[in-house]
């Protein structure tokens, strides 16, 4: 049996139009966990406020990428939007990255003065029409620290009273490291808001399974979970989102081979098996193992940032 036909048999069966449990971040499928909520909210009045610069932070999977997709859905035509993904670039070239994104002619390609130049009038030009330019880089730690040096440069962009550019910076954990570097205390004194994605609870993870398969349904998804399947989709995924599909769309299938609709321990235990192990990625949360001025510095920043 080819895939895609198996998928649409699984859909068909559960009663849904769709895949519930992809791992795409679909802003369709965003779910407002309190956290996620408050997130979206707090970046949203950065954006509409031109307040300038906000840091995300939060585990792999945890939904960085998927909450930057809604909040540029959100701001729909009000904004101006550059989505930098590859960081693994030279900091020209990071320029040069964020002007093509803007649809800014390439000719200025290679000569940096012009490159500024050229984004500045964009800007400027954007500002006159009322609207937010917002630059966004994802899988922030991956960037270097000249490369946020060279960022800095747009953060410079300001009237009197707003920030010109709008900066979103998402990253995991360990990205805090190469934020405390002094050479980037400039940077980090311009963060006016930052939030650290945790993994879900066990009654958000609950709730999101629910949306996720009211929203792929037809009208009402014709499948059950069990209290105790969800106590071991909880227990394998932690609680975190990416993992919590994997886990999901496995019980689906095994749910759909044994003629089943209704996800049992038997079903999500079958699912789990099929996974691969967990490898046991270690944290890389250091958070506040390292000292010194910069480091405290960066604390102190941060919770500036909380206090929005
Ligand atoms: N709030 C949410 N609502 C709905 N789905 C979510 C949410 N958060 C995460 N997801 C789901 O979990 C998956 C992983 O999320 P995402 O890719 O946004 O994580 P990430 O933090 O960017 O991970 P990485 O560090 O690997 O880049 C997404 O594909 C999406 O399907
Ligand atoms: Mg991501």
């Amino acid at each position: 049996m080819t895939g895609p036909l198996f998928e649409t048999m699984y859909e068909t069966f559960y009663n849904l139009a769709g895949p519930p449990f992809h791992n795409t971040p679909n802003s369709r499928f965003f779910f407002e966990t309190e956290q996620h909520k408050e997130a979206l909210a707090k970046l949203e009045y950065t954006v509409r406020n031109r307040r300038g610069f906000a840091l995300i932070t939060g585990d792999i999977g945890s939904g960085k990428t998927t909450l930057s997709r809604t909040l540029i859905s959100r701001l729909g035509q009000d904004a101006k939007t550059a989505v930098i993904n590859n960081t693994r670039v030279s900091s020209q070239q990071l320029l040069e990255l964020i002007a093509s994104e803007f649809g800014i002619e390439n000719s200025v390609a290679g000569d940096k003065v012009k490159l500024l130049t050229s984004i500045k009038q964009f800007v400027t030009h954007q500002h006159t029409m009322d609207r937010a330019v917002v630059v966004i880089i994802d899988e922030g730690q991956c960037l270097t620290i000249d490369e946020f040096e060279e960022i800095r440069l747009l953060t410079n962009l300001e009237t009197e009273a707003h920030k010109l550019v709008q900066l979103l910076i998402l990253g995991q954990p360990e990205l805090r490291q190469t934020l405390r570097h002094p050479r980037l205390a400039p940077l980090i004194q311009r963060i006016v808001m930052y939030m650290h994605l945790k993994p879900m609870s066990f009654e958000d993870m609950t709730r999101y399974i629910a949306f996720r398969l009211v929203r792929a349904s037809k009208g009402r998804p014709n499948v059950d979970f069990s209290r105790e399947a969800l106590r071991m989709i909880y227990a394998r995924s932690e609680g975190v989102p990416r993992v919590v599909n994997l886990v999901c769309d496995n019980a689906l299938l095994v749910g759909y081979s044994r003629n089943t609709q209704m996800v049992d321990s038997q079903v999500v235990d079958a699912a789990i098996t099929q996974m691969l192990p967990n490898l046991d990625l270690e944290s890389t949360d250091q958070f506040g193992e390292v000292g010194g001025p910069a480091a405290d510095m960066l604390e102190e920043e941060l919770d500036h940032g909380r206090r929005l």
